[in-house]
This record gives structure tokens, C-alpha cells and sequence, in this order.
């Protein structure tokens, strides 16, 4: 798949195979695409924790509340994304120039998280509705959690419609 195909195809997989369980070569791949994921001053002030089995039903269930990501608990794998500190450049540039580059660099990493596990055949949602203090808790973490990444097979893996901005809603050429 090229680029735009592995964008056409991803898209939030809300219905996961729980029997079925992610092949170590597939995570490991994700995990490779991942650390290539440029940040602010290629700084990459975020960290990586797997969690599966008990760990990740621990952390499924803090993604949940007021029926808010009931499929989670399904999901083989669950990648927690927390923040490290910025390297000093970063820190720096973020100050002088009032932007939140962390941020930044946390969600081009899901991009390449969600892009590389569909290109490997799996479904994968991007989950900002968390228990921070929680899932801290679970994962023995200092960081502060900013999103959770549930992985696996789909069960229903047909295509919806992607519902987008109209081009000139989202772009201007000047
Ligand atoms: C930062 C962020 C947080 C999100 N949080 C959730 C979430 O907690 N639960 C959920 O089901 N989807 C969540 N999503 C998925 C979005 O709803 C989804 O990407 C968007 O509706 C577009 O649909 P698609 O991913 O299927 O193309 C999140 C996406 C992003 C980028």
C-alpha cells in the first residue's frame, strides 16, 4: 500500500477480535515505525508502554465512562503514550515561541502508530477519553498519560465512508 492507500484504509476500529492475538513481528513493527516518528527537535519527549492481558483491560477500563470506548477491553494490545520530558532545545523553543510542540510530536507519533498497523492488516483507535491519574497508576508512570492506542484484528473490517471537510473548507492557496 502507498501512503494514500494506507490512509484510505485506516480507520478507527471500534469491534476487535479479543481471541485473537497480535503476532510479535506485526507490534514489533509498529514499535520500529514508531521511533522513526520526527518530533520538535527530534527530541521525542513521549514514551511507549505495551500493555497486554491483565494490564491492558487494567487500562481499557480507564479509557471507559459514560459509554465512552465500551470496545476497548477487546483489544489484544493497548499502547499507552505518555510524556517524557522535552530536550533542552525544545523546552526552549516551546517558551520563547508559546507552542505546545509535545503535543505535536505525541500525535504525529499516533499517526505513525495507526498508519503502520494498517499497513500490517490491523485495526487500531486513537483514544483521548482517559483516566490519566489511573492509568499512571497501572503502568507505574511518571508522565502524564496523554493517549491510549487499542490494537488488533478487526471483526468487521468493511470500509465506511470517510466523512471529511470539503477541500476548499480545509485548504486556501494564496
Ligand atoms: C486525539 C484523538 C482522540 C480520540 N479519542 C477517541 C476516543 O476516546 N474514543 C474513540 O472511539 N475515538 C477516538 N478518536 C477517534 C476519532 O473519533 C476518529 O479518528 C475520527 O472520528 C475520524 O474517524 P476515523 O478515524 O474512522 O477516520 C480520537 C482521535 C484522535 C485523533
Amino acid at each position: 500500500m502507498n501512503f494514500y492507500e494506507i490512509a484510505c484504509n485506516r480507520q478507527s476500529c471500534r469491534s476487535y477480535d479479543a481471541e485473537r492475538p497480535i503476532e510479535q513481528e506485526k507490534l514489533n513493527a509498529i514499535l520500529e515505525t514508531a521511533r522513526l516518528a520526527p518530533s520538535a527537535c527530534n527530541g521525542q519527549p513521549y514514551h511507549i508502554t505495551v500493555c497486554r492481558g491483565e494490564t491492558a483491560k487494567a487500562v481499557a477500563k480507564a479509557t471507559q465512562g459514560m459509554g465512552i470506548n465500551k470496545f476497548a477491553p477487546d483489544a489484544p494490545v493497548l499502547l499507552v503514550i505518555s510524556e517524557m520530558p522535552y530536550v533542552k532545545s525544545a523546552a526552549l523553543g516551546a517558551k520563547l515561541k508559546g507552542n505546545d510542540y509535545r503535543s505535536m510530536d505525541i500525535g504525529i507519533l499516533a499517526a505513525y502508530i495507526t498508519a503502520e498497523a494498517t499497513a500490517q492488516g490491523l485495526g487500531s483507535c486513537i483514544l483521548g477519553w482517559l483516566d490519566d491519574g489511573k492509568i499512571r497508576e497501572v503502568c507505574h508512570l511518571d508522565g502524564a498519560v496523554r493517549l491510549v492506542i487499542t490494537l488488533g484484528y478487526a471483526k468487521d473490517d468493511k470500509l465506511r465512508t470517510k466523512k471529511r471537510k470539503a477541500m476548499d473548507e480545509l485548504v486556501t492557496e494564496l
